[in-house]
């Protein structure tokens, strides 16, 4: 894969953009004008992800002839089915930039965490290595969530871990050394279990879930206790401390 600086960029490349968690105003200068220029817009689309509030966020940027395409992402846990997709889509997006083409490939928050487009970009690499990439980071959820509840993620010699919590709580649990802080993503699928490892580690009381971060309805729930039992919301994620905020970090 070649790597391109912004004023060297060949007719047909691909963008990867993340376009932040929710709050028009919290995508990047760098995306927003690379939406206003490419020609094409690409999202994911399927019933459980972020397809249509990527888009929705990117909207305003994207001007009114530039068309915008779905492409199909199974959530399915078929290996065989994601992978066909992931190949069919990088195929997709790599026939547009070798056709001469700018086109975008969206992504909510961050577009290199825990993101469609990782999956998408592994397959142009394997399939076209010389296709021409630019991916533009974008805020994460857990950065604007730590931001809604104005507390730091980490201080001093603090450490951070990001996990899935699609599986529930085992990444705590088979932590070696507790980390400082912990964020769970993709909480909702197994929160009761992620709850039961943050109430065996000691950590109910410093952990908080933010649904729907920066967004219009973004909910705080300070006591997690109360999302057993409950369907959570797909955008919610849990944010754990070791100390309270109200406590110092170990001095540097
Ligand atoms: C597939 S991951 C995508 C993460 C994203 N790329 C990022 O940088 O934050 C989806 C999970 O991210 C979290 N998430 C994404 N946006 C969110 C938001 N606005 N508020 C709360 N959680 C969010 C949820 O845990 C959701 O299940």
């Amino acid at each position: 894969m070649t790597t391109h600086t912004a004023s060297d960029v060949p007719p047909g490349i691909l963008y990867g953009l993340g376009v932040g968690p929710g709050d028009p105003e919290l995508i990047t200068l760098k995306a927003a004008r690379v939406l206003n220029s490419v020609d094409a817009v690409y999202a994911a689309a399927s019933s459980k992800n972020s397809y249509s509030l990527a888009v929705s966020i990117a909207r305003p940027h994207i001007p009114d002839r530039t068309p915008i395409h779905m492409l199909q992402f199974p959530m399915i846990s078929d290996g065989g089915a994601r992978q066909d997709a992931w190949t069919a889509n990088a195929r997709v997006l790599i026939e547009a930039v070798e056709a001469g083409r700018r086109v975008a490939f969206i992504t909510l928050g961050d577009s290199m965490t825990y993101s469609t487009y990782g999956y998408v970009l592994r397959e142009i690499k394997r399939q076209a290595p010389h296709l021409p990439v630019i991916s533009v980071p974008g805020v994460t959820s857990y950065q604007a969530a730590a931001a809604s509840l104005n507390t730091p993620l980490v201080e001093a010699e603090e450490s951070l871990l990001v996990v899935s919590g699609a599986c529930g709580g085992d990444h705590l649990r088979h932590c070696q050394a507790l980390p400082d802080t912990v964020v769970f993503l993709k909480a909702y699928r197994n929160v009761d279990d992620i709850v039961t490892a943050l109430t065996e580690a000691g950590r109910l009381e410093t952990s908080v879930g933010v649904t729907r971060c920066s967004q219009p309805d973004e909910r705080i729930t300070r006591d997690v206790r109360t999302f057993r039992g409950r369907q959570a919301s797909y955008w919610t994620l849990i944010l754990s401390k070791k100390r309270r905020d109200d406590e110092p970090p170990v001095a540097d």
